[in-house]
């Protein structure tokens, strides 16, 4: 049964310390794009660390109904044989991305230059988020589609039967739409340009470099970035070793930061500059964050956090930072919360249109917790309390796993304990989150009904 389905609701409270190593699983995007290059590949790609968590499953499924074989091995390591670029089957069924947005995207670009017709949908949350975004400029190549009014799923893509190539600026700050575009330029001849004004994470554009495809990424003086991608060239497989999701290490860090006494060490996080972000900014608020052992790993910057127990304070955090700590909003504005003087955030369009309108979830969990905030037209203003923020609040999730984490993350540290209405969701991207957090010494319990 689809975990959306059963609301589980969950009490966070104040107990001892946090101490401990949080190994937190696989990086979300690198998952997604592992699986998906991996089923444009004809051969077999060998994925480690894959993330086992409801949203990469969704998109595995989605790659074994487009003809690939995607196999879990005894060891843990994922084995996809794909059928190539432009090698899709037809899916038989409709796709259901559950909750995720990177997941159903992606594919959607992937498929975009193969003639073959696909259903996509997702559930509650997905439905109602914005695939216009991506559906117009896919057009470009030749695609077609239809989708309810105003863009929204269930939708029906139809793959190009004569892709071109195209030349397309990317109208949000989004790596999704990015990603899409890219994977869509593999299957249209030619080589197509597709410009970014602000630095979206970069996986998809170092993955295909290592798949063997013709990519190249030019700075452009503004700032931006134009990647060339030429078309109708065959991937080939590689091995993928998936670093630990820095998005998921956010909540034990954070917690660790919050929680007076506490120490843990987070290893082998991805620490992709367009990821840190969240890092940084804590780091000027004064939290003590350490980075031992920094590595590399399949291309990417990896290392081993450590994070003690801060006294943080309030700081302006600029628009231009939102691209490289989009999703860690959230949990940023819990460690704002229990920073003393104010603290800013800017550039937070894009929020509104997440797993929720996350921008309004903070905003009413933070004040259902005692916390002065004010949303402005593009952010929100915090006023820290230092360490005493009173909690006590119920917090409503709308099937949003980072609000869930995030709040939970602010009772460990609170006067009163902090309740969210459904924790359900966290399995889209850290199953593990509840044990994983126990085994640091947080306090959790199940509410009674
Ligand atoms: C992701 C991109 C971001 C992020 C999402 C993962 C990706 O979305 O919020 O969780 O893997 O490309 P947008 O690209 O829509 O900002």
């Amino acid at each position: 049964m689809p975990a959306h389905i059963k609301p589980r609701s969950l009490t966070a409270r104040r107990k001892g310390p946090l101490r401990g190593t949080a190994s937190v699983p696989g990086d979300k995007s690198i998952s997604h794009r592992a699986l998906i290059l991996g089923a444009l590949c004809v051969g077999e790609t060998r994925i480690g660390g894959l993330l086992e968590a409801e949203d990469i499953l969704n998109t595995a499924e989605a790659m074994r109904c487009f003809g690939a074989d995607v196999a879990r091995g005894p060891d843990a390591t994922w084995i996809v044989r794909g059928t190539g670029v432009g090698g899709w089957a037809e899916p038989k069924e409709t796709l259901d991305f559950g909750n995720s947005g990177t997941g159903s995207r992606l594919v959607m670009g992937a498929m975009a230059t193969t003639p073959i017709t696909a259903e996509l949908t997702g559930d509650e949350s997905l439905r109602r988020r914005p695939m216009k975004r991506v559906l117009e400029p896919l057009t470009k190549f030749g695609a077609e589609y239809s989708a309810r009014e105003g863009g929204l799923m269930p939708l029906s893509l139809k793959g190009a039967r004569r892709p071109i190539c195209v030349d397309h600026e990317v109208a949000v700050a989004s790596a999704q739409v990015k990603s899409a575009m890219l994977l869509a330029a593999l299957n249209a001849p030619g080589r197509s340009r597709i410009v970014q004004r602000a630095l979206t994470r970069d996986h998809t554009e170092k993955m295909l470099q290592a798949f063997g495809a013709e990519i190249s990424v030019e700075a452009l003086a503004d700032g931006g970035e134009a990647i060339y991608v030429t078309g109708e060239v065959d991937l080939k497989p590689c091995a993928i070793e998936v670093p630990r999701d820095p998005s998921s290490a956010a909540f034990p860090l954070v917690a660790a930061l919050i929680v007076p006494g506490s120490e843990i060490s987070i290893p082998g996080v991805l620490l992709n500059t367009r990821r840190i972000g969240l890092i940084d900014t804590l780091r000027e608020m004064g939290a003590d964050i350490r980075i031992d052992n920094a590595r590399e790993s399949g291309g990417e910057k990896i290392g081993d956090l450590v994070a003690r127990f801060s006294s943080l304070k309030g700081v302006d955090v600029s628009a231009s930072r939102a691209p490289s700590m989009i999703d860690e909003y959230p949990i940023l504005a819990v460690a704002a919360a229990y920073a003393e003087g104010r603290t800013t955030m800017r550039g937070l369009e894009e929020l509104r249109v997440k797993e929720s309108d996350r921008l309004a979830a903070i905003v009413a969990g933070l004040r259902a917790n005692g916390v002065n905030v004010e949303e402005t037209a593009d952010g929100m203003i915090v006023e820290g309390r230092g360490p005493d923020v009173e909690g006590g609040g119920h917090v409503a999730t709308h099937m949003d796993h980072r609000i869930a984490m995030a709040f939970l993350v602010m009772g460990l540290a609170s006067r009163k304990p902090v309740t969210v209405d459904d924790v359900s969701m966290i399995a889209t991207s850290f199953p593990e989150f509840e044990k994983l957090m126990r085994d640091l010494g947080a306090d959790f319990s199940a509410v009674k009904t």
